[in-house]
């Protein structure tokens, strides 16, 4: 193979994944006077981030004003069980409010309160309505408002171009390596810094609401370069995917039908989120599981209901309910808004969810209710980073949105995502300019890399036989089904990674039919590579914390640990290729955010605490 021979792209800096966080990112660099290229696997506008429907969570304050960032940033360190990396929960709870206005200026259309202010609903987790929303639809509108300002912005926009791998100049990023997934042609991006923004790896499980493209790219080109990924035992089951008709089983029901009043309710008619309350949670509420149950049942306007509770929470009562028995026909439970809200109002607010039951599974939500039950939705954890500039090990890599770890900690609250990707995206995109600036030439990539990395890639279609891709990611995702669920078991995990072993070994003779001029085998071959190198660290991972503590549940190691507070788990490559893991401890947390974590709420809103942390 001559190197020289291939196409070569040059920007100051590239950014990996059309999202909304590489969407912002690329805008940053750019606004910045880089030179940036965007490289989409997909087509833009396609990313998870439309999955994220029900909003955007900043204190902005306009539906209720007693909200503020402290309560933000202690609600998101609360559902994140304490095990966020704390600066930066306080950087996205302190930077939400002004990136959601820039949203605006920039032409997003947001749902208004009476006053003509951006309206903003109630989601799990979050004290008061704090999410931002364009009807049902939010995802989509920042996917549209960041494209259009990109694109007038003058970013290169590379589509349908699939990243392979990340090239070096000794330690630090030199490029990327990519083809083309239309032609199969080979290119390599020179660059100074790459950015990931590549979401996680929910195709690793069948009951997914992750589309084809999240196949944790990103994550395992970060883990060959030498980065490091933490917290990847958390991985968030959303408690409401479609279960039916099994072809569309997965696909998300947005937390806005429950934060717009939907209830959950099992075969038996009960309302059982109310069986489920945590004690934690009953604790720091009221003095009683009974006084919480009332105040979760206040009456309207102080509600935040049972269905409310944060994500890992109701995902484990929806299978709890199912597995006693108590589930609907096609094993899932009901979600009624029907008998909650007028049908205008259903139309009204939550236009997609009404269209999509329509039409994929002939239900009427204004009159009926849906059958949901949890389904693969986002990795909290991710490439660690550095949490002023999102900056890995590697010195010019940098990650930001789902791929990146440390803000979520333990689980999730719906609607961070997306105020996620537009306060660390812009942050990744101010430390790659940063990081740029200091650099004095292109960095140069080495050409033996380059060969191995396209040798490997077509030795895929020059074996003459070898593992079927398809049949291969099907075993994967059983194995992980299996093993690495929603609630989890050292026996189980032990053999899930003798089994992924067992899947690595078969993955070195993959083999796809035909040219590599659009082939889906050939493309799906490679992604394996990626979701195999994902999985394990996940389930390596997930073996290593042994207790239970948000998203992740271990059967054999009930409630959180004290200890389990002291580390994150972090898998890096060993020089003799092993994965390797480490507990890596924490540092103690900053005094004064401690203290807004703790804080009681009246403290918060009356600004007694938390008015001089930070910068
Ligand atoms: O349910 C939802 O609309 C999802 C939101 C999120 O994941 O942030």
């Amino acid at each position: 193979m001559n190197v020289s021979e291939i196409q070569t792209i040059e920007h100051d800096v590239v950014v990996i994944g059309a999202g909304g966080a590489g969407l912002r990112a690329a805008i940053e660099c750019s606004a910045q006077g880089l030179d940036t290229g965007l490289l989409s696997k997909s087509l833009l506008g396609k990313a998870h981030t439309v999955m994220a429907e029900g909003g955007m969570a900043a204190a902005l304050g306009n539906v209720d004003s007693r909200d503020n960032w402290q309560i933000h940033f202690r609600d998101t360190m609360r559902g994140g069980k304490f095990l966020n990396d704390w600066r930066l929960a306080e950087i996205h709870a302190r930077e939400a409010p002004e990136r959601v206005n820039e949203l605006e200026e920039w032409g997003a259309v947001f749902d208004r309160t009476k006053d003509g202010l951006i309206s903003q609903r109630n989601f799990g987790g979050h004290r008061y309505p704090r999410l931002a929303h364009v009807g049902d639809r939010t995802g989509l509108e920042l996917i549209r408002t960041l494209q259009d300002h990109g694109v007038h912005q003058g970013i290169a926009m590379h589509m349908e171009c699939a990243a392979l791998a990340l090239l070096k100049d000794g330690e630090r990023i030199a490029g990327v390596a990519a083809y083309w997934r239309e032609t199969g042609r080979f290119v390599i991006f020179r660059t100074k810094a790459v950015i990931l923004a590549t979401g996680g790896a929910g195709k690793a499980w069948r009951v997914t609401s992750n589309s084809w493209e999240y196949t944790g790219d990103g994550l395992a080109m970060a883990y060959d370069a030498g980065a490091e990924l933490m917290d990847l035992e958390f991985t968030q089951f959303h408690p409401t995917g479609m279960v039916w008709p099994l072809s569309v089983r997965g696909i998300l029901v947005t937390e806005g039908v429950r934060g717009d009043g939907g209830i959950l309710k099992n075969s038996e008619g009960d309302r059982f989120m109310f069986d489920y309350i945590p004690e934690r949670f009953a604790a720091e509420t009221a003095d009683s599981v009974e006084e919480a149950t009332k105040w979760l049942d206040a009456v309207e306007g102080a509600r935040r209901p049972p269905e409310l509770l944060t994500r890992d929470v109701v995902a484990r009562a929806i299978t709890a309910e199912v597995k006693a028995g108590r589930g609907s026909p096609h094993g899932g439970v009901f979600l009624d808004i029907a008998s909650q809200r007028p049908a205008d109002f259903i139309k009204r607010k939550l236009p997609s969810m009404y269209h999509q039951f329509q039409e994929l599974a002939e239900v009427d939500i204004t009159a009926e209710s849906m059958e949901v039950g949890p389904t693969l939705h986002y990795f909290m954890g991710g490439v660690r980073v550095e949490s002023e500039s999102q900056q890995s090990r590697v010195p010019g890599l940098f990650a930001c949105g789902e791929c990146a770890a440390g803000l979520h900690g333990a689980n999730r609250l719906g609607g961070n995502s997306l105020s996620d990707l537009i306060v660390l995206g812009t942050r990744a995109g101010l430390g790659a300019k940063e990081y740029v600036d200091r650099l004095s030439a292109m960095p140069t990539p080495d050409d033996a890399q380059i060969e191995s990395i396209y040798r490997d890639a077509t030795d895929i279609l020059n074996r003459d036989s070898g593992a079927n891709p398809y049949l291969l990611h099907e075993k994967l995702q059983d194995v992980m089904g299996d093993s690495v669920g929603i609630v989890r078991h050292a026996d189980d995990l032990q053999r899930g990674i003798e089994e992924l072993g067992k899947l690595q070994r078969e993955s070195e003779t993959l083999h796809a039919v035909g040219t590599s001029q659009f082939n889906p085998g050939w493309n799906q071959a490679i992604a394996l590579r990626s979701l195999l190198t994902v999985s394990e660290a996940v389930a390596r991972s997930a073996l290593a914390r042994e207790e239970s503590r948000g998203a992740h549940t271990r059967l054999d190691f009930e409630g959180e640990r004290d200890e389990g507070l002291s580390y994150n788990v972090v898998i890096r490559r060993a020089t003799d290729g092993r994965m390797e893991v480490e507990k890596l401890a924490r540092p103690e947390p900053p005094a004064e955010l401690a203290e807004i974590a703790h804080a009681s709420i009246e403290d918060l809103e009356a600004g007694r605490v938390g008015t001089q942390a930070g910068s």
